[in-house]
């Protein structure tokens, strides 16, 4: 029996990373690891996408290798480069000692010791522990071009690099690919996945992943917190604030020695919350105090 035989196995090993997970998503991680596919997660910011794939390599004892995506990334980023100011100064020095042997430089210059590689590359390699787990994070940053080109890589795990032949993954990594949906990734990549939507959590479960993260904060305090931004989370905010947001603030209220919630504490921290000038204006004045008496009302029990 180990840490992935089963769908209670991977919950306690991610569990065991501090890392609070759902049936669900418990269900598609034992899936993805089960069938060796892909894992597709969607979800706003701050959810919980990227530390899925931190517990999932620590709880596994696997390297976690992590391409983050951005605008403009393209695949000789994504996957190796050649070393070219020191493939400069070996020509140089080659020159200098005079007369060098043109075939054996050229062969030399494009040799593993020139060659640096990216996470993709990185991804194929053997490894002692067993397959990394690769993150492709917040991929919804990149173009479709680059898209296309992961799909290929996805689908066979191997890079051809022209210098010096095929790279084949012995074992193919374990993949993560997050998006934040700024955009809509294209369906042939999500086709190849198995696909999560990472919510916010409940008023339960985010009470847990902050006793797991924040244990220092006391569980009155806790409370107010979770409800103070669960009830915020459904006004109209430009930008809900994230499992990640809710730690922190927890953190800042600690730091302060605050014991209860109050509107002025409120008004004094918002920005550990709320990270848009609009968002927090709108909270200003008799707003938190409003949303502040709906999470005390709705913690009071029935
Ligand atoms: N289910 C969870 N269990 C434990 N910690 C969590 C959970 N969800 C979110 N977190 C915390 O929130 C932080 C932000 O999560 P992150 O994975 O960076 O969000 P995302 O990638 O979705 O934007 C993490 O550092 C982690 O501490
Ligand atoms: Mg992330």
């Amino acid at each position: 029996m180990t840490q992935q035989d089963s769908i209670d196995a991977v919950q306690q090993m991610l569990g065991s990373q501090g890392y609070v997970c759902g049936r669900a998503l418990a269900t598609v991680v034992f899936l993805s690891l089960k069938l060796g596919r892909p894992l597709f997660l969607e979800g706003e910011a701050g959810v919980g996408k990227t530390e899925i794939a931190k517990a999932l390599a620590a709880g596994l004892n696997r390297r976690l290798i992590r391409l983050q995506c951005y605008e403009g990334l393209d695949a000789s980023s994504a996957v190796y480069e050649w070393n070219f100011p020191a493939q400069m100064v070996a020509i140089r020095t080659a020159e200098a000692s005079g007369g060098a042997d043109r075939g054996a430089l050229q062969t030399e210059l494009f040799s593993d010791d020139y060659l640096i590689e990216r996470p993709l590359l990185q991804a194929m390699r053997p490894d002692e522990n067993g397959a990394p787990v690769l993150l492709i994070d917040e991929l919804d940053r990149t173009d479709e071009p680059f898209e296309a080109f992961l799909l290929e890589a996805l689908s066979d795990f191997q890079v051809t690099i022209p210098e010096l032949g095929t790279v084949k993954a012995p074992e193919p990594p374990i993949v993560i690919v997050t998006s934040n949906r700024t955009r809509e990734v294209h369906d042939a990549l999500k086709r190849r996945c198995l696909y999560h939507w990472v919510d916010y959590p409940d008023f339960d479960r985010e009470i847990e992943i902050l006793n797991a993260r924040a244990p220092e904060v006391a569980e009155a305090l806790s409370r107010e917190v979770v409800a103070f931004v669960q009830h915020l989370r459904t006004e109209d905010l430009f930008k809900k604030p994230g499992v990640a947001e809710t730690i922190d603030w927890a953190k800042c209220l600690l730091a302060l020695d605050v014991i209860n919630l109050s509107p002025e504490v409120i008004g004094d921290t918002l920005g550990a919350i709320l990270k848009y000038q609009d968002d927090i204006q709108q909270l200003q004045g008799s707003e938190a105090k409003r949303i502040l008496d709906e999470a005390k009302a709705s913690l009071e029990p029935a």
